[in-house]
């Protein structure tokens, strides 16, 4: 089995900010409500046209330049999103196209908040397997498109954003080990009910709003901070590493309420834990490739350092990874 980094980190932020004070002129909240309950400040919003692919694209050109590759070199693209440009083709495919990425089979993956971990322990296995080199790995949502702005339980809580990794062949890992798990009976906590071939877009589906998040969030939040911290002690324990030894971790940024209650439990210190919730809200599979290019980009990530990410998100769906930076 051979050994997986990776060589270059990038992000995109749509420019256009949806402070806590605009949302008050929106819908019944205020600023004070929202920064106690979840930490954000603000969030970003995508321009009209500004596709996931159109993110991602933006993402992955920063990542390929810091990784030195063209992306002819690439042999396997996959995007992580929920927000996809259409149901198909896959926003995989149009990243290609915008990459003029000749080479890459392209994919997307289905994984809510938690795409990009589970992109990031997919792609490491492709490269593991000796199947494929180099891999654009993506988690890109226009979250503002399935975002019910009526609705202020949702709508405070989540942006737009992207964020992409590029991975390849390596000497020494790496990638250490992961953890993944699912619970579909707990699948109508988070969703988008309508639009997909259960409830096929309809006049009765736009009345709903079931086109848009649906959540319960008070549950969901339990769940949350168990869920992490059992995915991530477990993919610890198969790294053979205790809590202390982790340099930096990086969780899915959904709450920072969530993200205290985890760290707290692992006891991790506060200095080891990245945070960008305030500034951009639960962008889904982007959170913690935003965060992690982020981290790097703040001089956070060093060589040798034990990088852990611990994301969910609905389906529900869990998973982490250790990295030890090469
Ligand atoms: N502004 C003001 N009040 C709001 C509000 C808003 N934006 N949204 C909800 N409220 C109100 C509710 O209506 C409720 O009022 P009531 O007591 O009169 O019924 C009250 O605030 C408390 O609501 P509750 O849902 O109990 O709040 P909470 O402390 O659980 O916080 C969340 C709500 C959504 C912030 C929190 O549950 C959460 O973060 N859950 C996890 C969400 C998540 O992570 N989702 C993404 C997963 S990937």
């Amino acid at each position: 089995m051979r050994a997986a980094k990776i060589i270059g980190l990038g992000k995109y932020l749509p420019s256009r900010r949806l402070t806590n004070k605009d949302l008050e002129k929106i819908v019944d909240t205020s600023d004070e409500w929202i920064t106690t309950r979840t930490g954000i400040k603000e969030r970003r919003i995508a321009k009209e046209g500004e596709s996931a692919s159109m993110l991602a694209y933006k993402a992955s050109q920063e990542a390929l330049k810091r990784a030195g590759l063209t992306p002819d070199e690439l042999d396997l693209i996959i995007v992580a999103t929920i927000t996809p440009d259409m149901n198909f083709p896959s926003t995989a495919c149009f990243l290609q196209k915008h990459l003029k990425a000749v080479n890459a089979s392209c994919f997307d993956l289905s994984a809510a908040c938690a795409g990009f971990v589970y992109a990031a322990v997919t792609a490491w296995q492709y490269i593991a397997s000796g199947l494929y080199d180099n891999i654009l790995i993506v988690g890109s949502e226009v979250i503002s498109s399935i975002t019910d702005f009526k609705d202020r339980s949702t709508c405070v809580l989540f942006g737009d954003g992207a964020g992409a990794a590029v991975l390849t062949y390596s000497k020494t890992p790496g990638f250490i080990s992961s953890d993944f798990g699912s619970d579909g009976f707990l699948s109508d906590i988070l969703s988008v009910p309508g639009g997909g071939s259960q409830q096929p877009i309809s006049q009765k589906v736009l009345d709903d709003r079931s086109h848009y998040i649906k959540m319960k969030g008070n549950e969901l939040f339990r769940i949350a901070v168990r869920l992490m911290i059992q995915t991530a002690e477990i993919s610890l324990k198969k790294a053979g590493l205790k809590t202390e030894d982790v340099s930096l971790f990086i969780p899915h940024q959904a709450n920072k309420r969530i993200i205290d209650a985890v760290s707290k439990r692992l006891g991790i210190d506060s200095q080891k834990i990245f945070l960008n919730v305030d500034q951009y809200g639960n962008m889904s599979s982007a959170s913690t490739a935003v965060a992690l290019c982020e981290a790097w980009e703040k001089g956070m990530i060093k060589k040798d350092d034990i990088i852990v990410l611990d994301a969910f998100g609905g389906g529900l769906v869990w998973g982490s990874c250790v990295i030890k930076w090469t």
